[in-house]
């Protein structure tokens, strides 16, 4: 199949399919503290995303994955599995929400830490956040997938940090990843596919506070680094507009003056 470009309908349901998604991140902060299990916020998301925003939590039964929501805590890369487990003290968390509204997906995720981190750690987040902004800042027409995935590269490794290199940014829409856009978060400029607009898109990097490799768990599921070092994730879903891009899973809590600066 060929790069599915989104029409001017399609791109308004996606929008508001990115709001929702982004919502959901707003509404669960408050509950990301101490004590709390990854399966009682999960819960809290799924409820919210069926009874108030009557969309569909694309990650259940997606591919056999059995929540709605993911959650990665410190050492684990992606694609956590929220369990009975309670957050602490000191901890990172990802967590990543996909939303279907009227068929179309929104998908973003944000880093949310557990009371007092170090240094290094928000460090880590922060450069984490960074380089996807760094990634979304490049897309335009005519800009090709290896000059955000170097951007991105070279801002994670200019920090003394690592990028994941097994998962990566998607196409998505009518489908949750779309197979035909792969957004990789290293690379060399001038290679890759070259944005058009009406694309639409991920950009979700994973960096590690040591080296890059990963390790997948027995459940299928559970991405962990290697070494155990901490890993942070941010995404966001946008589309390639006329003369650069549109974040669709945007918070109020980002600015857009800041991520042009990027
Ligand atoms: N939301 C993840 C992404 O950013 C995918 C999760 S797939 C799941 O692409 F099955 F693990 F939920
Ligand atoms: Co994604
Ligand atoms: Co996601």
């Amino acid at each position: 199949m060929a790069v599915d470009i989104k029409t001017e309908s399609d791109l308004v349901i996606m929008r508001q399919a990115g709001k929702y998604a982004a919502d959901v991140l707003e509404m669960i902060g408050p509950y990301v503290v101490e004590g709390v299990t990854t399966e009682e916020l999960n819960q809290r998301c799924h409820e919210y995303i069926v009874d108030k925003q009557a969309c569909i939590p694309a990650p259940l039964n997606y591919h056999g994955f059995p929540k709605s929501i993911c959650t990665s805590v410190n050492h684990v890369v992606c694609h956590g599995i929220p369990s009975d487990k309670a957050l602490k003290d000191g901890d990172i968390i990802n967590i990543d929400v996909t939303v279907i509204h009227e068929g179309f997906h929104g998908d973003t995720s944000k880093m949310f830490t557990i009371g007092e981190v170090g240094a290094q750690v928000k460090r880590l987040i922060k450069v984490t956040q960074e380089a996807m902004y760094t990634g979304i800042n490049r897309v335009r027409p005519g800009v090709r997938l290896g000059d955000i995935g170097a951007a991105i590269q070279a801002h994670v490794e200019k920090n003394r940090f690592s990028v994941v290199r097994e998962y990566c940014g998607h196409g998505i829409g009518r489908v949750f990843h779309e197979p035909e856009i792969q957004v990789l978060h290293y690379g060399k400029p001038g290679t890759g596919l070259t944005l058009a607009k009406g694309m639409t898109l991920t950009i979700e990097p994973m960096v590690n506070a040591g080296r890059r490799h990963v390790k997948l768990l027995d459940d299928d599921w559970t991405v962990i680094t290697k070494d155990r070092s901490l890993s942070a994730q941010y995404e966001h879903t946008l589309a390639v507009t006329d003369t650069g891009y549109e974040i669709f899973t945007l918070r109020p809590d980002e600015s857009l003056e800041e991520i042009r600066s990027f």
